[in-house]
């Protein structure tokens, strides 16, 4: 049975430097985004240039009923997915209530939910097949609450607090969960703000460093000394202090919006 690993939001970004750096190391990969044109022509560049099977699906994966197709589709197939990188999530930015409702349960249907229930649903066959591994893309964002980006902070911290809490749990079954927390990372979409591009992290980096540390079976993988250090900030400090410093940040970070 051919065995591929699964990377969603492979089309950008870190989940594209993810599927780079496994590429490079001969894993064969199922690509998701939702955009077809994108995936097909990193499918084939990926194949040319490492000469790994690289299949790809365009799914959105916050329409409950496509993510339930694309899952029944698996399910059927007779591929073995031994590697789960759950990368796709998005953010908002702004004044809670200034949000759009639709845009704030788009971001809980695929950072949470997407992300749980594919966990679930590929965990089970992975249980069957006697193991494999499951990387959650969480944030340095999830280690403390974030005001000016409440629900996304949140999200990454029920990321963050659910991977801790199914590695434990999954230890007996042979599958391995670990948790990565980058800090800002320069990917396309990312909209910088005032924060400085020289602050940020390349996808790449950020990549390298977490295929090294999935080999080591590491828990929480924190990319870059400054974020290891805001990641532990908040245990040291109050927490209302963490909250005022957080918002006083993400305030300043954040793009200019009417509130
Ligand atoms: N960038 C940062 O500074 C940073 C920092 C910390 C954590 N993170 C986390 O790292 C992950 C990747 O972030 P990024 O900035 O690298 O992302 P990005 O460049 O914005 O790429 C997002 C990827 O997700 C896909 N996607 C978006 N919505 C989707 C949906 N509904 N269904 C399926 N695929 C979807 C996109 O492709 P389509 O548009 O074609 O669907 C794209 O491939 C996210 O979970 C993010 O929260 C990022």
């Amino acid at each position: 049975m051919p065995s591929y690993a699964l990377i969603t939001g492979a089309s950008s970004g870190l989940g594209l430097a993810m599927a780079e750096a496994l590429a490079r190391r001969g894993y064969p990969l199922l690509l998701v985004a939702r955009q077809r044109d994108p995936l097909e022509s990193i499918a084939t560049e990926l194949t040319q240039r490492f000469g790994v099977e690289v299949l790809f699906r365009a799914c959105d994966l916050g329409e409950p009923l496509r993510l339930s197709g694309f899952l029944l589709e698996i399910e059927e197939s007779d591929r073995r997915i031994d590697l789960l990188v759950n990368c796709a999530g998005i953010r908002s930015y702004g004044h809670f209530l200034a949000q759009e409702w639709a845009d704030e349960q788009d971001l809980i249907e695929l950072n949470i939910l997407a992300l749980t229930r594919l966990c679930h649903a590929i965990g089970n066959r992975m249980a069957v097949h006697g193991g494999g591994q499951i990387l959650n893309v969480a944030s340095i964002a999830g280690f403390q609450p974030g005001p000016w980006m409440a629900s996304y902070a949140a999200s990454k911290a029920y990321v963050l607090s659910f991977s801790e809490a199914l590695r434990e749990e999954l230890r007996q079954t042979g599958i391995k969960v670990s948790v990565l927390c980058p800090g800002p990372v320069l990917s396309p979409h990312r909209v910088i703000g005032r924060l400085r591009a020289a602050r940020c992290m390349s996808p790449e980096e950020v990549a390298l460093y977490t295929v090294r540390a999935l080999a080591r079976n590491r828990a929480i993988i924190i990319p870059g000394k400054r974020n290891r250090w805001l990641a532990r900030a908040p245990r040291l400090t109050s927490r209302w202090l963490t909250r005022k410093l957080a918002g006083t940040i993400n305030k300043m970070f954040r793009p200019h919006q009417p509130l």
